[in-house]
């Protein structure tokens, strides 16, 4: 057994990130009197949500007339009808207060003429049950929203003295004998240290698994953290199989360019100059969800109309714009084009190509984030003392494929939303759960056997195997023979974190550990996602399956339920949440209304 001296600490709530949801999580429980801890690989305002460009959905009708149930409508169209019916409920009606929220909390939203938030239309958000105009939804602060929120809830939170730990990795869960979770492992990665965090409420707000593809618009942190811990606490993952390509990643780099700019009026062309979204989606054109836009954009790339040498990426054109509105609505992507494509946006188009920007699948949860431990007699089992929010979690509001700006205010909503059920359910007066040493000894033992690893495949060849399959075998466009072979291949890369090569043994700064651990969590979330996918014989969201074109509502209206133990995956379904919480008479939307229909747009 490895010997490793730690500190133990003790609070009501340990939150685990400190990105959008983390920060909104870790706020609400320090308000209500919780002694929170907010344990952090990076420095806070570094979490990946600072990237998070063009806004948050809410219908405030600020720029024109809108309300929650045709955003709700739009989430659930926008979701191929996988989304929970209750979750996306909550998720649409309480956006408008979550934003002004944030905005007393004292984000520098832009702003109207008026003096109210600023709003730009955004992918698959409209009006009229999807019937009418693209509706101005997306709350903006110019193209740099998410830092916007970031630095306020960090602030917020600080002064509403939640304690945070910066630069401490969480190692593993710490599980009693009967399944509660009661705290987290940590390693300290300034000094070297260890620290157990014991809690009465573990909050993961650890972000996507973007990282386990070659190119992402994710930031390199974005490694699964959470899911890895939970899958090997022997708990599920749900809806893996559905990875969103964003439309304009910039050719090459990778980098974000926001849907905020397809919003102000940016178009998509080919390399006839054609504007070609207009065939594809008649009514909504370059404004039509991210599924749609991208696999827009492959079809015209394989049918040889891509630009560029090898007619492998597409233009994104923007110089019609006025430049003082690309100054204003639009300056971080203006000087993104500029350092990653050498492309003045006021004078030529930008290169871009579909990448990986998010994750609808995760930890499951109910809409209060409590994580759920899905049997088949109880679909909705909760895991006592363990949440998950944000894109960690899966609760489940994107479903199959999520809308642009939903992001956000699922952060912040569900990161709110556990705080409200966190000071219902843990008692500040109670004592903390007594330790399960053996979980504690077993996360020590795991991290040991890392740190020593002295096998003949080093951590970064093996990761650049796994993410070289999970682009190429799990991509925009799936066919069986591909997904059968990346998940032999991928099967056989997870065996190899048997024969890790770990060069560095210190505890102090060991970036080659640390990307290791990184490495454990990438593979379990990988793993899911290519045996999901590879077993959903349908096409449903951003799940686009060459030899099974349509959806099937009948056999696969169902949530993938996911638990990896080593290179194995265990596959069961549980079944979508098709109640709202409200009906029609009580002021909710039809049933009628969101029954599933053609998704077209
Ligand atoms: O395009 C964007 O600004 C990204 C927004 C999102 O993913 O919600």
């Amino acid at each position: 057994m490895a010997e490793y001296e730690y500190e133990t600490h003790d609070y009501d709530v340990v939150v685990v990130g400190a990105g959008g949801a983390g920060l909104r999580a870790t706020l609400g429980m320090a308000e209500q009197g919780l002694r929170t801890a907010c344990v952090t690989k990076v420095f806070p305002t570094r979490s990946h949500t600072v990237a998070a460009q063009g806004g948050i959905a809410a219908s405030l009708s600020n720029m024109g007339p809108d309300n929650w149930q045709w955003h709700m409508y739009d989430t659930v169209k926008g979701s191929d009808w996988l989304g929970d019916t209750d979750a996306m409920e909550y998720l649409a009606r309480e956006a408008p207060k979550a934003v002004y929220e944030l905005e007393h909390y004292g984000v520098p939203f832009s702003r109207t003429e008026e003096g109210t938030i600023y709003q730009r239309p955004f992918g698959g958000h409209t009006t009229e049950f999807g019937e009418g105009p693209p509706v101005q939804r997306t709350c903006a602060a110019a193209d740099r929203t998410g830092h916007a929120i970031l630095h306020t809830l960090y602030g917020q939170s600080l002064k509403n003295n939640a304690e945070f730990y910066i630069e401490y990795f969480a190692i593993d869960l710490i599980m009693s004998e009967d399944g509660q979770c009661q705290g987290v492992v940590c390693w300290k990665l300034d000094d070297g240290t260890m620290h157990v965090f014991n809690a009465k409420m573990v909050v993961l707000a650890t972000g996507g698994y973007g990282r386990a593809y070659f190119s992402a618009t994710s930031a390199h942190t974005c490694t699964g953290d959470g899911g890895g811990m939970v899958a090997r606490a022997g708990l599920a993952l749900q809806d893996m199989e559905f990875v969103q390509f964003h439309p304009t990643g910039i050719y090459g780099s990778g980098c974000l360019i926001t849907e905020g700019a397809r919003g102000e009026g940016g178009y998509l062309t080919n390399s006839e100059g054609e504007r070609f979204m207009e065939r594809y989606a008649p009514q909504y054109k370059d404004l039509a969800p991210r599924d749609y836009v991208s696999r827009s954009m492959t079809m015209e790339i394989r049918e040889g109309r891509g630009v560029g040498e090898h007619g492998d990426h597409i233009h994104l054109n923007l110089s019609h714009l006025p430049p003082e509105a690309l100054a204003e609505r639009l300056p971080g992507i203006s000087e993104s084009a500029k350092i990653f494509a050498g492309v003045d946006v006021t004078k030529e188009p930008i290169p871009v190509l579909p990448t990986v920007h998010y994750n609808m699948g995760g930890i499951p949860t109910n809409y209060w984030g409590e994580v759920l431990n899905p049997t088949a007699e109880d679909p909705n089992a909760v895991v006592p003392g363990l949440m998950a929010v944000g894109e960690a979690g899966c609760a489940s509001v994107h479903g199959a494929n999520r809308l642009g700006s939903n992001s956000l205010i699922d952060l912040v909503v569900f990161g709110r939303a556990s705080a409200i059920r966190a000071g219902k359910v843990v008692d500040p007066e109670s004592a903390n759960p007594v330790l399960n040493t053996a979980s504690v000894d077993k996360a020590f033992d795991r991290f040991d056997t890392l740190r020593n690893a002295n096998g003949a495949t080093p951590t970064a060849e093996l990761r650049l195997e796994m993410q070289r399959t999970m682009q190429a075998d799990a991509a925009v466009f799936r066919t069986d023979k591909t997904l059968k072979e990346g998940v032999d291949k991928m099967t056989d890369i997870a065996a190899k974190l048997g024969d890790l090569k770990v060069t560095d043994r210190s505890l102090v700064w060991n970036s080659d550990l640390m990307e290791t651990l990184e490495m454990t969590n990438l593979m379990p979330n990988a793993l899911a996602t290519i045996t999901g996918a590879e077993a959903r014989k349908e096409s449903r969201g951003a799940h686009a399956m060459e030899d099974h074109t349509k959806r099937d509502d009948e056999n696969w209206r169902v949530h993938t339920v996911s638990r990896v133990d080593g290179n194995k995956v265990d596959l069961t379904y549980r079944p979508v949440v098709t109640d709202p919480l409200t009906t029609e008479d009580q002021g909710g939307i039809s049933l009628k209304k969101i029954a599933p229909k053609a998704r077209t747009f």
